[in-house]
């Protein structure tokens, strides 16, 4: 059975969503995701009071710490990256609540002192043995992981108590992993306990894209091919891979963002109105946008693949990715990514969806551009019009989170002569209070049982299915080609547009 808080009433929203009694088992709390993302968090969480007063943090590592060690981690985790302000009263409370446990994944006696741990902080802290395992480990041990809780009677709840699993891509890398990973999930947790994090669903300007389009009734009848030319949905970043040499190489650019976070935002921009804002209609609704997704035929002229070259990057000389510390000198691994996806349904007939990715572009900007097409007939001459290009409707994820909406307007004067102008909406200038960073949304879902903004297993393979038929096309291929770190990827990408008689947008 679930535990249901009374403060939070499904009736009204407006309500703070505070979890119960709760906490949660880290694995990796070594690593930079830990570090960077899941503890600032909690303390976010906490922070809000959003977190239950007796919250209870474990984590789990090969390290020989106490549990002093392991709370002087979260503080310096906390210190460098949460977003909320350091608060002494805060911090005191949930620290009060860290254990360490410490252990090689396949030591038994260790997962007897976990469930021994969890089994006192219960006692101790009232956590109603409700428990949240977070698995911010290489998915080779996940299956290690969870055999081990089940073996240790961690997985099964008791009476009235709730035990979960949060796992972080990559969900395999390929569609055969990822039918082998969901199955051993599936082994230990029921499909409702389990819990995989995709950041970017946790981002407000993602979800917005479901606000903006079924809560108005402006947007959705033009949402067609009848009005739609094309949609580019682009995540570019300015950084290099940084040291995540060893996750990075090998992975790339297409498994690492396109398999997940631009299929998703793809289909949210595409998919069909779901019945309720709850996680099985949702995932009706984008798994037949998924299913209905096709590739153009002729793979090597409707993608593109790069890898960064030595250049610039915030004023500063950058070095190319084939000198990265951890990266062999022969590595075909891809930076940039683009491919072109057909929706083949009524609604996107004709509409090709573009997405790329890469690393070390010109700037950091993701964003949905949903571009359409030209007035079917203008009553004025061509010079007058000569600057116009086609209206575009812009979301802006990050940063500057807003939307831009393009269009042609009369330039003041006594000619009639009408240029493109944008109109913006940005959430800083609309909202007082700053977007919660997605880990603390999506934790706190985790805690609240709460699953319309995780993909089920159902998604993760069919965006495989996308995926599969690219990688493998590019395996063939050899060397990705070359890019100027600092510019806008390879030619290539250029290219692949320019074939359908469009061009990229520069963001
Ligand atoms: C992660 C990728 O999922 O998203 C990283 O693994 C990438 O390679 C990161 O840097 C970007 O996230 P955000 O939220 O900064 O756009």
């Amino acid at each position: 059975m679930t535990y249901t808080n009374p403060l939070r009433d499904p009736q009204d929203r407006r309500l703070p969503r505070i979890a119960g009694p709760c906490g949660m088992v880290l694995f990796g709390v070594t690593g930079d995701l830990s570090r960077k993302k899941v503890m600032p968090a909690i303390y976010d969480l906490a922070n809000r009071g959003l977190l239950p007063p007796g919250f209870s943090l474990v984590g789990f590592a090969r390290r020989d710490w106490a549990d002093q060690d392991f709370a002087q981690i979260v503080h310096d985790a906390v210190k460098e990256h949460a977003r909320t302000p350091f608060r002494e009263e805060v911090w005191k409370q949930l620290s009060e609540g860290f254990r360490f446990v410490p252990g090689n994944f396949d030591d038994d006696d260790a997962f007897d002192n976990l469930r021994r741990t969890v089994e006192e902080l219960d006692q101790l802290r009232g956590t109603g043995g409700n428990m949240a395992f977070y698995l911010a480990i290489p998915p080779a041990f996940f299956g290690t992981v969870v055999g081990q809780l089940k073996e240790h009677g961690l997985a099964d709840p008791g009476p009235d108590q709730w035990r979960r699993v949060v796992v972080e891509k990559p969900f395999g890398h390929d569609l055969k992993s990822a039918q082998e990973l969901n199955a051993t999930l599936a082994g230990v947790f029921p499909s409702g306990s389990v819990f995989r994090i995709d950041h970017y669903l946790g981002k407000e300007t993602v979800q917005n894209i479901l606000a903006m389009r079924f809560a108005n009734n402006m947007f959705e009848p033009i949402w067609n091919s009848n009005y739609v030319d094309h949609v580019q949905i682009t995540m570019a970043e300015d950084i290099g891979i940084g040291g995540r040499a060893g996750y990075y190489d090998g992975i790339g650019a297409a498994r690492d963002v396109i398999q997940n976070h631009l299929l998703q935002l793809m289909a949210l921009v595409a998919m069909e109105e779901p019945i309720a804002f709850d996680a099985e209609s949702l995932r009706i609704e984008k798994q037949k946008v998924l299913a209905s997704a096709k590739l153009p035929a002729r793979l090597d002229l409707s993608t593109a693949r790069g890898q960064y070259m030595p250049g610039w990057a915030g004023g500063e000389k950058v070095i190319g990715f084939l000198d990265e510390e951890g990266i062999k000198k022969t590595s075909t691994t891809e930076t940039f990514a683009a491919i072109t996806v057909n929706v083949d349904t009524r609604r996107w007939a004709g509409v090709p969806f573009y997405l790329r990715t890469g690393k070390r572009l010109g700037r950091r900007v993701t964003e949905v551009a949903v571009v359409f097409k030209k007035a079917p007939h203008l009553p004025f001459t061509s010079t007058a019009t000569e600057d116009l290009t086609q209206n575009a409707l812009v979301i802006r994820v990050q940063p500057d989170e807003g939307m831009t909406m393009r269009f042609g307007a009369k330039v003041p004067g006594t000619a009639m002569e009408i240029r493109d102008v944008n109109m913006d909406f940005a959430y800083g200038g609309s909202f007082t209070e700053a977007s919660a960073e997605a880990y603390e949304r999506l934790i706190l879902d985790v805690l609240l049982g709460d699953p319309p903004l995780f993909p089920r297993h159902e998604e993760v393979e069919l965006s495989w299915k996308i995926l599969d038929p690219v990688m493998e096309h590019w395996a063939k291929k050899g060397k990705p080609d070359p890019y100027d770190s600092g510019t806008w990827g390879p030619e290539s990408a250029d290219k692949m547009m320019a074939r359908d008689g469009r061009t990229w947008r520069r963001p």
